[in-house]
């Protein structure tokens, strides 16, 4: 990308509002624009937080009500519920052109039916589950008075000591960009304005998740190749589905602050992506840029901000303070300003705020929407389609519901608030059906056992002992152990992935019993447990499920639910080996079966392969692959091949495969990771039936940005592979790209 200089880079993204589509909407703000002081128009560019989060007795709460009555705020974060929206947004429209406020809020899984946490959907690969789960998280906020959400987040992330892996769609860009697309239609439906809808963000923009070793808010630092190839495809597949608002980032990339970056702002998103919403600071982060060391102080830090191409400035107080006076001395061009103005009033009037102010603050529908059980069907289903089956040693599940007995242990079996993760703002925490319920009201005949062990984060021992007689009582153990809610999320970076206190000490106690246990572990990351990978019998993956966790983890144990869900993030051996990805580079010294090579890209102390890898995901039936056939092995310019195969389900339930396709470019002139995702498709088939499936390759299949960051496909030699998992390749061939 040739870096405009920001004069150049504001002029291009000017050009593209100054010439955007005149529609009836443009022609309303633009009436509206005229009739505004400068000093309005930077209040539309100024965020808040407002009662419920920060609470009323917050710092100066009584100005920030003045100021929303003066006309000098655009938007509230963290006002919530159709009275408390009514109330803030008739303040509003005391102000002399009442503009209508924008209320917002971190809607990340859910509203009020709390959905699995996003990295755990990711797992289940199912885009209209997760669509679905956004469009009710949507319809449920939008009841309550929110206009705005600020998710999805599309952040790639390959390194999950860093907390907010637990928000994204994990370390593929691929996987991600499907996701980052799915989640935007589910949040603001068809189109914007519709009272089940509201406006999406993509977030944070941009590269937040390569964080240096992932610890949060730190540095970024990478190639414009790698930003280009593996960070930026998911924000430009939200950008593409029409995503209202980006967020920008904390971090610095190659040491400017995103939130002062117009390479990532202007030149790339709305010069080059042609972006027309707007951008909205992530929490004070244009104020940030004072202890970054990129603003002098926090008037600096406002000029440096919008010129960049940060439109709105959340909880920052630069904009309120320090705008007006930089666009008078001539510091923030006239225009700079009315660009970021148009695009939040366009918002506005896009949601139909401004005929109808109240429209998402009726009470009648807040109470039908909110009380809709039907929701809870649906958080159940993708819950479900997200829990892994990692391990399962000569078949022990599905769970038999004869006269069992079985044993459920451990710290978080009977815990609900640690099965709706991080990021919960209006969950019905006394309606979210824990592990140990949701497995006695799917036992059948089985009997149930409990105890509890030790605490959620399991720090003391001393309740072993009780809990080693219970399953020495028992047919079978079932332990759910792992991270607690608040171990994963913002500002939750972990040194050490393993898991915490002293439930791997639990687990051993419990297997010296002798009894089978089946581990069912619970985290909004991956974690390090070699000792459970290794000596347990059978392990399930849930992740945070959500408010019907627990029944949807009684379906997969007792096989009313047959595990379909793949993983969306590698598993380390340990944290020494992060960050580790599937999409690896061979090096000039692979790994290679001939141990004869000494100096190989390898540690002394670990093989190179991970834990568990991306795409692992197993399931009670088997699944078989045969017939790989190209229609071509040679492709010429913009022509398509297409691949297929025959997937048969030879075990003896129904179930679901995550077919995935790879590709490895063999030879090019920027060397290509030894596989890449290119295409998944979920089957399901009865036990004995088979299908044929069919993957459609074409040239954007084939490209990549070169060293000049330029997309395209290079002729050569392609390694076509299908397979269950990125490790567990079943067929393969070779298509040859001739120019
Ligand atoms: C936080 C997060 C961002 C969130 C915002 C508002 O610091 O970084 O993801 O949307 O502030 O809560």
């Amino acid at each position: 990308m040739k870096k405009l200089h920001i004069a150049a880079a504001v002029a291009a993204s000017l050009a593209v509002s100054a010439h955007a589509q005149d529609t009836q909407i443009d022609r309303k703000v633009t009436e509206l624009m005229q009739q505004m002081t400068v000093t309005e128009k930077v209040g539309q560019l100024h965020q808040l937080s407002g009662r419920q989060f920060t609470g009323p007795t917050s710092s100066n709460y009584a100005d920030k009500l003045a100021d929303i009555r003066a006309g000098k705020v655009g938007s509230m974060l963290n006002v919530t519920g159709v009275a408390d929206t009514r109330e803030i947004q008739a303040l509003a429209l005391k102000s002399r052109l009442k503009i209508p406020l924008l209320f917002s809020l971190d809607v990340i899984h859910g509203y009020k039916t709390v959905f699995p946490v996003p990295l755990g959907e990711a797992a289940s690969w199912d885009m209209e589950a997760i669509e679905l789960s956004a469009h009710i998280a949507a319809k449920e906020a939008a009841a309550a008075g929110i206009h705005w959400t600020f998710a999805p987040m599309v952040d790639v992330a390959r390194d999950p000591r860093w907390g907010r892996v637990m928000e994204g769609a994990g370390e593929d860009t691929y996987l991600g960009s499907q996701i980052a697309a799915a989640r935007v239609h589910g949040f603001q439906g068809k189109q914007l304005g519709a009272t089940d809808s509201v406006m999406a963000t993509a977030k944070h923009f941009a590269a937040y998740g390569a964080a240096i070793a992932g610890r949060d808010y730190n540095a970024v630092d990478m190639s414009e190749q790698q930003l280009h190839e593996v960070y930026l495809p998911p924000f430009k597949a939200a950008a593409d589905a029409g995503a209202a608002t980006f967020m920008n980032s904390f971090n610095t990339l190659n040491g400017i602050p995103a939130t002062g970056n117009a390479m990532l702002q202007r030149d790339i998103l709305k010069g080059a992506w042609n972006y027309k919403g707007f951008v909205v600071s992530d929490w004070a982060s244009v104020r940030e840029m004072v202890p970054h060391g990129f603003a002098a102080d926090l008037s600096d830090a406002a000029v440096k901000a919008i010129n960049a191409g940060s439109d709105m400035d959340m909880e920052g107080y630069a904009y309120s303070q320090h705008l007006e006076a930089a666009v008078k001395a001539g510091k923030v061009k006239m225009e700079v300003l009315d660009d970021a103005v148009r695009r939040v009033l366009t918002k506005k009037f896009e949601l139909g705020l401004f005929d109808e102010p109240y429209r998402y603050s009726d009470a009648a529908r807040e109470k039908a929407v909110l009380g809709d059980a039907s929701h809870r069907a649906a958080a159940l289903d993708v819950a479900q389609k997200s829990i892994v089956l990692l391990k399962n040693e000569n078949k022990l599940l599905p769970l038999s519901r004869e006269a069992k007995r079985i044993a459920v242990i451990g710290p978080l079996a009977d815990s609900q608030r640690d099965l709706e993760g991080g990021w919960v703002v209006q969950g019905e925490r006394a309606k979210v059906v824990s592990i140990v319920e949701g497995i006695r009201s799917h036992a059948g005949k089985a009997k149930i056992s409990y105890a509890q062990a030790c605490a959620p984060g399991c720090a003391s021992s001393a309740g072993f002992a009780e809990a080693v007689a219970t399953a020495s009582r028992s047919d079978i153990i079932v332990l759910a152990v792992g991270e607690t809610w608040d171990m994963s999320g913002e500002a939750k970076s972990r040194t050490d992935i393993t898991l915490p206190g002293q439930q791997e000490a639990l687990f051993n106690a419990l297997k010296a019993t002798g009894k089978p246990i089946v581990v069912v572990m619970l985290a909004g990351r991956p974690l390090v447990f070699n000792t459970i990978a290794d000596k347990a019998d059978a392990i399930v993956y849930a992740w945070f499920p959500g408010s019907e966790g627990g029944n949807a983890v009684a379906n997969v144990l007792f096989g009313d639910y047959n595990p379909s869900g793949k993983l969306p993030i590698t598993f380390p051996r340990s944290v020494g080996q992060i960050p580790l990805s599937y999409a690896q580079y061979n090096t000039g010294r692979p790994v290679l079966a001939d141990k004869n090579i000494t100096y190989r890209s390898a540690y002394i102390d670990s093989p190179n392969t991970p834990r568990y890898a991306f795409g692992h995901g197993l399931s009670y039936t088997d699944f078989k692959y045969s017939g790989l056939a190209l229609s071509s092995a040679v492709m010429a310019g913009t022509q398509k091949v297409t691949l297929s195969f025959d997937l048969a389900n030879s075990g003896k339930v129904e179930g679901t495969e995550i077919v995935q396709l790879y590709l490895r470019d063999m030879v090019s002139s920027v060397v290509r990771p030894l596989k890449e995702l290119k295409g998944f498709q979920k089957v399901r088939l009865k036990p004995g039936e088979t299908r044929r499936v069919s993957f459609t390759i074409d040239r954007d299949t084939l490209s990549f940005f070169n060293s000049q960051l330029k997309w395209g496909a290079e002729a050569g030699e392609f390694k076509l592979m299908v397979g269950s998992a990125s490790d567990d390749i079943r067929l393969e061939n070779t298509l040859q790209l001739t120019q």
